[in-house]
């Protein structure tokens, strides 16, 4: 299509007026430069933290404030607070040589104080709209309490559920995940990174960190090419497209060499191929970390860091420690040194701190606006939408509010909890359990009754590697027999059961990866106990993870899997369960059906002996089926909805004619509701093995109880292309099936041809 010439000129000025910032912008940081000595630019690479928060690793800062008078720091994080930010941005600016403005990051992940449910959860929405929006809330929060950075997404594709950092990503798919990433950058960076209320996000990790073996955190990661440009890269690179301003290199390996003194990741891929124009940084520790990945001693890990492309190094302070002797030795040439100086400078200078350095302090805005009311609307807004309705028997939910409901369960009273792994900022205790979201929603007539029935675990061990952060796992001075009888005699009494229980917040997350990801033996105990009363059992679970349920659950009536829901957690679950919100939440990831089919995803491929029930020889376990108890995708609704009149405009696909994918959705239930529309497709004849079904599209459509509506895709050639192992993103003519449905299993399927 021919662009109109006043389209054509608009662009043009605009692409003088970026030209004339750059240029006012390398003026300034040129002259800068020219009257930094070596130690400064060194100490521009420099991030620490003080310790005043969480730190994740072994190692704090130490001597923070004389550093950043001498001008041996570039930024901190952990520091959060106006008071905090300001104390520390006036030693740089008012006691060191140059003035040069510091940085001040956190582990913004789920929101900032208004914390929303864990990032696996919010995937579960697949409301891109409404995720954008969140990371704008959280961006708006924290700029007012100092903040310029969030190291956030974290858009590690996972596929092992050990892994318990799966919680703080976007699930299994590269599409659905790039979708994510995309919007999560447009929200935390909004129109501009000069404006009050946006930051520098930071996607992470990279690369590949959630394919770590084993699901074991920090362990190692080894992947084909090919597989990393098709499953494991899209959504890194779908942020850089989105134009985030800074990366944050993994723990791992990628092919044998640590990621962050990965040269052909770091710089070949990320700077070169994808045109990355931003600041890099390393991971907590992970420069010095190099040395226990054998890679030589502290001098030579930050040389083959700097020179591989890293800028700035979190907290080991190995650039700062050896930086200025290599250079002296020349085994690091002065270019690598002002390419890092100069891009921690260039974000600086883009957040407008050289003009002010104070920006993003604003005690007033601080008190209006954090936390606000209006925020934790919407933070119940999108914890509702982050629950999947696993199972129903389609006659207990909703709760009727005049019911009697015995409210049972280790996590059906706590606040400790509902936030989830990483609320750094998160105040527990300004959450809502689900004890008090059922009586702010339940109203006077629901009867609850409410008895904690059993301990999250009864093991002690689990229990104290739970509690690092603050007690999430109280064990019980009862007996666990007495507690388990309190809770069968309240079950005995009411209408209903509701049983809240899972894993405790930091039973995942980082350094949480379990071997055994069923739900504690003290929780089955309890659902099992439940169930023979004979009550209908609706399992409401909160996990970091999808956990294995098989063998717990049999017996529910329902199965909500609401994660850590965030601050609001305890209404959010409450106007669901009562029927205030119908769940409309579809898997990111699949649950297992053992831990020993780990990985299972739905994108697998066919193989040479597809499964037959038949064959001795085709590909199965002999203890366990093939697929996931829950598959990507699937998530049910308090009504139903119909699929009808899969129509195609053509069978016949061109690089010049796209096909529209039309189907009629049909609310066919008794509830308004929402379903997410999902468009798949398999290259049936390729020249590399294709996975079975590939997201190519979704939409989330909101129908009243009755109402129908056409949703249609557009299906391109571009689609359908694959990295080949030439690493060309390629498509092959022959043909595709497309698929449509409302989940990875269930789908309409029509084939076509592309020429
Ligand atoms: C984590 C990062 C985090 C950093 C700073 C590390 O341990 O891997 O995700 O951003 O700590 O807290």
């Amino acid at each position: 299509m021919k662009k109109p010439l006043f389209v054509t000129l608009l662009f043009v000025v605009a692409l003088m007026q970026l030209n004339a910032q750059d240029q006012k912008m390398n003026a300034f940081i040129n002259a800068l430069m020219a009257k930094m000595t070596v130690d400064e630019k060194v100490g521009q690479l420099n991030l620490i933290t003080p310790g005043s928060d969480i730190p994740t690793g072994s190692v704090v800062s130490s001597n923070v404030e004389k550093k950043i008078a001498e001008g041996n720091v570039g930024g901190l994080f952990g520091v959060i607070g106006p008071d905090k930010v300001k104390q520390a941005q006036d030693i740089a600016v008012k006691q060191s040589r140059l003035k040069i403005p510091l940085l001040f990051g956190s582990d913004v992940i789920h929101g900032h104080k208004t914390i929303f449910p864990i990032p696996l959860g919010i995937s579960c929405s697949w409301d891109t709209a409404l995720i954008r929006y969140s990371a704008s809330v959280a961006a708006n929060e924290a700029t007012a309490d100092g903040l310029n950075w969030a190291f956030s997404p974290m858009v590690d594709i996972a596929r092992d559920p050990r892994w318990g950092r799966v919680s703080e990503g976007s699930g299994e798919d590269p599409f659905l995940g790039s979708a994510i990433a995309t919007a999560m950058v447009k929200g935390y960076q909004g129109k501009s990174l000069a404006d009050k209320n946006t930051l520098l996000a930071c996607v992470k990790h990279f690369a590949l960190y959630g394919a770590s073996e084993g699901g074991r955190d920090y362990n190692s990661v080894d992947m084909s090419k090919m597989k990393m440009f098709n499953e494991y890269l899209p959504p890194y690179k779908a942020a850089v497209d989105a134009g985030v301003a800074t990366v944050m290199s993994s723990f791992n390996d990628v092919e044998g060499v640590p990621a962050t003194g990965n040269k052909w990741l770091l710089t070949d891929l990320l700077r070169t191929k994808w045109g990355f124009k931003g600041m890099l940084v390393s991971d907590y520790t992970s420069i010095g970390e190099m040395v226990n990945h054998r890679q030589g001693d502290i001098a030579e890990v930050s040389i083959q860091a700097i020179k591989a492309g890293m800028d700035m190094d979190m907290v080991t302070e190995a650039y700062l420690g050896t930086l200025k002797k290599s250079l002296q030795q020349k085994k690091v040439a002065i270019a690598d040194l002002d390419r890092a100086c100069r891009l921690v400078l260039e974000a600086k200078y883009k957040l407008g701190l050289f003009d002010d350095p104070y920006r993003y302090i604003d005690a007033a805005r601080a008190a209006k606006e954090v936390l606000s009311e209006s925020n934790r609307t919407v933070a119940r807004k999108i914890a509702r939408e982050s629950f999947v309705l696993l199972q129903s028997d389609y006659k207990t939910l909703p709760l009727k509010k005049s019911s009697s409901i015995a409210l049972i369960g280790p996590l059906a009273n706590d606040r400790s909890n509902m936030l989830g792994t990483w609320a750094v900022s998160g105040d527990p205790q300004k959450s809502v359990s689900v004890l008090e979201g059922m009586r702010n929603v339940g109203g006077n007539t629901l009867k609850i009754q409410y008895a904690k029935g059993a301990n999250i675990t009864d093991d002690p061990n689990l229990a104290r590697q739970a509690n690092v952060f603050g007690m999430r796992v109280e064990i019980d001075k009862r007996h666990p027999d007495e507690m388990l009888q309190e809770a069968v005699s309240l079950a005995r009494q009411s209408d209903v059961v509701v049983a809240v229980v899972g894993e405790a917040s930091e039973m995942s997350g980082e350094a949480a990866s379990r071997s055994d990801i069923t739900l504690p033996a003290s929780e089955q105990k309890l659902l099992k106990a439940l169930y023979a009363t004979g009550k209908p059992v609706v399992v409401v679970i909160m996990s970091g993870r999808p956990l294995v349920l098989t063998g717990s659950i049999e017996g529910a009536a329902a199965v909500l899997q609401t994660w850590h829901a965030g601050i609001e957690a305890g209404n959010a679950i409450a106007d669901v369960l009562l029927g205030d919100a119908n769940p409309s939440g579809k898997l990111s990831m699949s649950f297992p059906y053992s831990v020993g089919q780990i990985p299972v995803y739905y994108s697998q491929k066919r193989t040479g002996r597809p499964i037959d029930p038949n064959n001795k020889f085709s590909t199965k376990y002999l203890d366990a089926p093939n697929e996931a108890l829950f598959s990507f995708g699937h998530g049910l609704s308090y009504t139903n909805f119909v699929y009808s009149d899969f129509r195609l405009s053509s069978n016949q696909l061109s690089k010049q004619q796209s096909i529209q994918v039309e189907v009629t959705l049909t609310n066919s239930g008794k509830y308004d509701g929402a379903e997410v529309v999902q468009l798949y497709t398999l290259d049936k004849v390729r020249s590399v093995t294709p996975p079975e079904k590939e997201l190519k599209g979704f939409q989330k459509i909101y129908l009243k109880a009755g109402e129908s509506k056409k949703v249609s895709f557009t299906l391109t050639e571009e689609m359908l292309r694959f990295y080949n192992p030439s690493l060309q993103f390629v498509s092959e003519p022959g043909e595709f099936t497309v698929m449509v449905g409302g989940n990875s299993k269930d789908l309409l399927v029509r084939d076509i041809v592309l020429k």
